[in-house]
């Protein structure tokens, strides 16, 4: 018999994010390549950014600091952990699974998992899918990872897309919530994969396999057309933060906080002014960690956490290559 699970809900439980020591500032950059600290500035509002310098070290250990740190403030083991999903762009490779490589990184021994591919939407997408597993009944703590490596894939030689990315990991845990009013309330989730061309990396898999002319074309690195994304994004993430709200009869004044992937400072203020919600309850920190793709929003949470308060609304919403959007509504459960 299948049991009625429909009144469980999924809360977040405990955050944790982490990023590496090396801050690669607007001005080195600007040694790098033809750009500056005011360009970069006034166009998307990054001024530092992140970056994993030892090669030794990939996606699943930034994501295993960010669970340690996760476990450890919630009081809890490895042991006890269901599921893993990880969001990410940067896998370690391509199998096995960055989720795997995590779990086995932090001994969680009784956990299935697997990787969710959705670019800068990702987090969001793996929120409300271990959402789903909870309210199913079929996991009591799920782990939602958002992170990556975005300096191996990025070329440092092409100002358009090198001044923008940075590296970081973000964890949340999900658990039931006895109380209806709080934790994951709705989701809106798109994608429209007529936007691909526009935002990608098309070497590396079965359609480009690495060869020596795909490294010479640099298909091994980020594509973007900045401009089509950028006009894409600012309608979308507005659109669909705006749907959200108005299906739960949320106005401006009733959400504590806007949390929203932090690709450009430009597209976060448009998607506010569209919300009516005022910059103070905007959570921004693209100034120091740039676009860390899966791991933006986890990171957010993690550095607002303790302004947070019980019953505070809120909205995530992120748009990313794909194209992939959407946003996320949540009542904070601690
Ligand atoms: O997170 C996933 C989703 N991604 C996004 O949401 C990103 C969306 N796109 C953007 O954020 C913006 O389009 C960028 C930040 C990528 C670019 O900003 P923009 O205001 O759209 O600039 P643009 O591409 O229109 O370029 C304007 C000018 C160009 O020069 P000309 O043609 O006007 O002479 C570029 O060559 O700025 C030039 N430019 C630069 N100049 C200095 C482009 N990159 C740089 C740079 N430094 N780094």
């Amino acid at each position: 018999m299948i049991k009625n699970h429909k009144n469980i809900n999924a809360k977040i439980s405990a955050v944790a994010g982490w990023v590496p020591d090396y801050v690669l500032t607007n001005n080195e950059l600007s040694q790098m390549v033809d750009t500056s600290d005011e360009w970069i500035t006034t166009r998307t509002g990054i001024k530092e950014r992140r970056i994993l310098k030892d090669p030794l070290l990939a996606t699943s250990d930034m994501g295993k600091n960010a669970v340690d740190v996760l476990l450890e403030k919630r009081g809890i083991s490895a042991e006890e952990i269901d599921l893993i999903i990880c969001a990410t762009v940067t896998p370690d490779m391509l199998f096995p699974s960055t989720a795997c490589l995590i779990a086995n990184k932090v001994g969680a021994k009784n956990a299935f998992g697997f990787d969710l591919s959705a670019a800068c939407s990702a987090f969001i997408f793996a929120l409300d899918c271990g959402a789903k597993y909870i309210s199913s009944g079929q996991c009591k703590k799920v782990i939602v990872v958002g992170a990556d490596k975005m300096s191996s894939i990025v070329d440092y030689t092409d100002r358009q897309t090198c001044v923008i990315f940075g590296d970081g990991a973000g964890a949340v845990l999900l658990e039931p919530e006895e109380d209806q009013l709080l934790g994951i309330r709705d989701s809106i989730l798109k994608i429209d994969g007529a936007g691909g061309e526009y935002l990608k990396m098309i070497g590396g898999g079965s359609l480009n396999p690495a060869t020596m002319n795909t490294v010479k074309m640099g298909h091994h690195y980020i594509y973007q057309d900045g401009k089509t994304v950028f006009k894409f994004a600012v309608t979308k993430m507005a659109d669909v933060s705006e749907e959200i709200m108005k299906r739960n009869n949320l106005k401006g004044e009733d959400v504590a906080w806007l949390v929203p992937h932090q690709a450009n400072l430009r597209i976060i203020d448009a998607t506010a002014k569209r919300m009516s919600v005022d910059t103070d309850k905007v959570m921004v920190n693209i100034h120091k960690y740039g676009n860390t793709t899966a791991a933006t929003i986890p990171l957010c949470l993690s550095d607002w956490e303790n302004k947070l308060k019980k019953n505070d609304n809120l909205i995530l919403a992120a748009f990313g290559g794909g194209f992939t959007w959407g946003a996320i509504y949540l009542k904070w459960a601690y």
